[in-house]
């Protein structure tokens, strides 16, 4: 899977490790939640194309770059919106569009209450948060409205993705980059990720 990168950082696998543990309160998870986002779109957001400016510093002239396209975060909420806050000093010019997905506990099929994504999104660089990657049908559905906007930059970010998620997105979105702090080997019967670390936007809000 060429466009699959796994951050094996000891910083970010210690806070993961935190973060799976299920004594860990639910304000300590979010904050992780928060601290683990940075990083991963510190490596997400690595060969964003820039272009040169010319400066002066205090002493002399410089050079510079510019980020050559705005970039739009969008979280799928809930559990995504815990990975939100950390990123505004990374990024504080990104836009911000809003995904709501629940899954069907029956089903597990993702099912849409919200949408508040621009209508135009060819100039964007496209990132969508999410920290749990299971059977990958809220990526990909979320990634299917991206893309029918005019997204073409796409990348995912999630803090666990299972080994099957990881391939069916991958699979549908070719060109996307996907950025992850571990993938786990497979789901259980209710569709969560093994071991993972439950239910995220329950853990996250504290209900
Ligand atoms: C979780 C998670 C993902 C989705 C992953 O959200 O945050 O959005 O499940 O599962 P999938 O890859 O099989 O689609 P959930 O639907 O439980 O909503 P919540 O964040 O509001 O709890
Ligand atoms: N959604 C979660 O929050 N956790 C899982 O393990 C799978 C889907």
């Amino acid at each position: 899977m060429k466009a699959l990168t796994i951050i094996g950082h000891p910083l970010v696998q210690a806070k993961l490790t935190r973060l799976r543990d299920r004594r860990t309160s639910h304000a300590e998870f979010r904050r992780l939640l928060g601290e683990l986002a940075a990083p991963l779109v510190y490596e997400a957001t690595r060969d964003l194309p820039v272009h040169p400016v010319r400066l002066r510093t205090p002493v002399a002239a410089a050079t510079g770059v510019e980020l050559r396209r705005e970039v739009l975060l969008t979280p799928i909420l809930r559990a995504g919106l815990g990975m939100l806050d950390a990123l505004r000093p990374l990024l504080p010019e990104a836009r911000v569009g809003f995904i709501g997905l629940a899954r069907n506990e029956s089903t597990l099929l993702p099912e849409w209450y919200l949408d508040k994504v621009p209508a135009r999104l060819d100039e964007f660089e496209v990132l969508v948060l999410d920290p749990m990657l299971a059977t990958g049908g809220s990526a990909i559905a979320a990634g299917e409205l991206l893309q029918s906007r005019g997204a073409r930059n796409l990348c995912f970010v999630h803090i666990i993705a299972s080994a099957a998620g990881a391939r069916a997105l991958a699979r549908r979105f070719p060109k996307a980059r996907i950025v992850v702090a571990a993938v786990d080997a497979r789901l259980d019967k209710r569709g969560y990720i093994v071991p993972g670390l439950g239910d995220a936007g329950d853990r996250a809000c504290g209900c």
